[in-house]
């Protein structure tokens, strides 16, 4: 019996992870997936109840599991608290510790959205990009970091960004790998002009393409990956890039397929263990309110069925009911244009069950 680790976490989390168990326990009726659910906490919730945003016996619960779904983390009540022992930091120990280095953030535009996105339909019509972000490296985790006081008197904040070859090369395998089932292109996004770190970054990309004879490598600095994104977005296949980089680009594909609310992510290590969470925050200025997207969250789940469960029939299942409810015109807020209906985001949930 598979076991799952849920940590709903902050703001929207539980409210959009209530749905995406509600969509799971809907896909092992049909397909006996014989799920195993184990709540805890996470982010300023465990930070309430422990002192800690990641409580140690958490952290071995995930270790112990199958796959982690997750919700979001953060929110102002918490904002004032020095870095170290953030909400967020819980969630970068929890990928660091399980060593979840690879990232993957599919942004699809469903073709019945091309009218919610920002751009023009004709620029992402057919979108289907897949953003590989290195998660456990990089300027997120460079040492040394932190803020000192300089002999003058004046503070000065510092981190480092750093990347070690294997680092560098296991990215590049999950990037090209996927690329061979895809559309057989590598964008790798750097700042190789600026950076010693991605100057590395470029290396060892170029020395690991020759084992992938199949797929095209091509390079591209950052702030033109940013500017190319938006100007034509179907140029991309699989785009590579370090943690901060990915971190930027995932969120502005994001806008490419809608909203924010429809992106999914896996996060993976060597042993097919993974986490699975939307891309999107824990949105504080529309928690609780009922009227969050859990697309997003809905699809991770989709994700964690099928890169840990090895359940891809019930992942595809979820994805046909997803493109379903869509047809049928129901929209959360964020994707909501004019003539359809607007939904809250439980009736959203029920609407993919029931598309099930
Ligand atoms: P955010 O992603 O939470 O919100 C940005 C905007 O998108 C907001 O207007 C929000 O309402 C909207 N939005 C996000 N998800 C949505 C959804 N599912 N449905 C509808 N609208 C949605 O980013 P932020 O405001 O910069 O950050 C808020 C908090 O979340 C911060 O504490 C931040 O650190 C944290 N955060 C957590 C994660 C995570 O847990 N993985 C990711 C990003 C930000
Ligand atoms: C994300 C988030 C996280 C990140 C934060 C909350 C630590 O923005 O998952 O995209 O920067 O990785
Ligand atoms: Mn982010």
């Amino acid at each position: 019996m598979p076991n799952i680790v849920v940590l709903p976490g902050d703001g929207i989390g539980p409210e959009i992870v209530d749905e995406a168990i509600k969509v799971l326990k809907a896909a092992d009726a049909k397909f006996g997936l014989d799920l195993n659910y184990e709540q805890d906490l996470l982010g300023g919730a465990a930070i309430d109840a422990h002192g800690v945003p990641l409580a140690d016996s958490t952290l071995d619960k995930c270790r112990k599991a199958d796959a982690i779904l997750m919700g979001s983390v953060g929110g102002p009540k918490w904002d004032a608290i020095e870095a170290a022992k953030r909400p967020e930091k819980g969630l970068l120990k929890l990928r660091y510790e399980l060593g979840l280095y690879a990232n993957l953030r599919p942004a699809i535009l469903y073709p019945q959205l091309a009218d919610a996105s920002s751009l023009k339909p004709e620029i992402v019509a057919g979108l289907d990009i897949l953003i590989v972000r290195e998660l456990t490296g990089g300027i997120y985790f460079g040492e040394p970091r932190g803020i000192r006081v300089l002999e003058n008197g004046e503070k000065q904040g510092f981190n480092t960004y750093v990347y070690a070859e294997h680092e560098i090369e296991r990215i590049a395998r999950t990037a090209f790998e996927m690329a061979q089932k895809r559309g057989k292109k590598v964008c790798s996004v750097d700042k190789a002009n600026v950076l010693e770190a991605t100057v590395l970054w470029r290396e060892v990309m170029e020395r690991i393409a020759p084992e992938y004879p199949d797929v095209e490598l091509s390079h591209m600095y950052v702030d033109n990956a940013a500017m190319q994104l938006v100007r034509a977005p179907k140029q991309f296949d699989v785009v590579v890039t370090g943690n901060m980089f990915g971190d930027i680009l995932s969120d502005t594909a994001a806008m490419l397929t809608g909203s924010i609310g429809m992106l999914p992510s896996a996060s993976l290590n060597q042993s097919g263990a993974g986490l699975y969470e939307p891309v999107h925050g824990s949105a504080p200025d529309i928690a609780g309110q009922g009227i969050a997207n859990p697309l997003a969250t809905i699809l991770s789940a989709s994700m964690m069925l099928r890169y840990s469960l090895n359940q891809s029939a019930a992942a595809d299942a979820i994805e046909a009911a997803v493109g379903k409810v869509l047809d049928k015109g129901l929209r959360t807020a964020d994707i909501y244009t004019e003539g359809f209906e607007k939904v809250s985001c439980q009736a959203m949930g029920d609407a993919v069950v029931a598309a099930l």
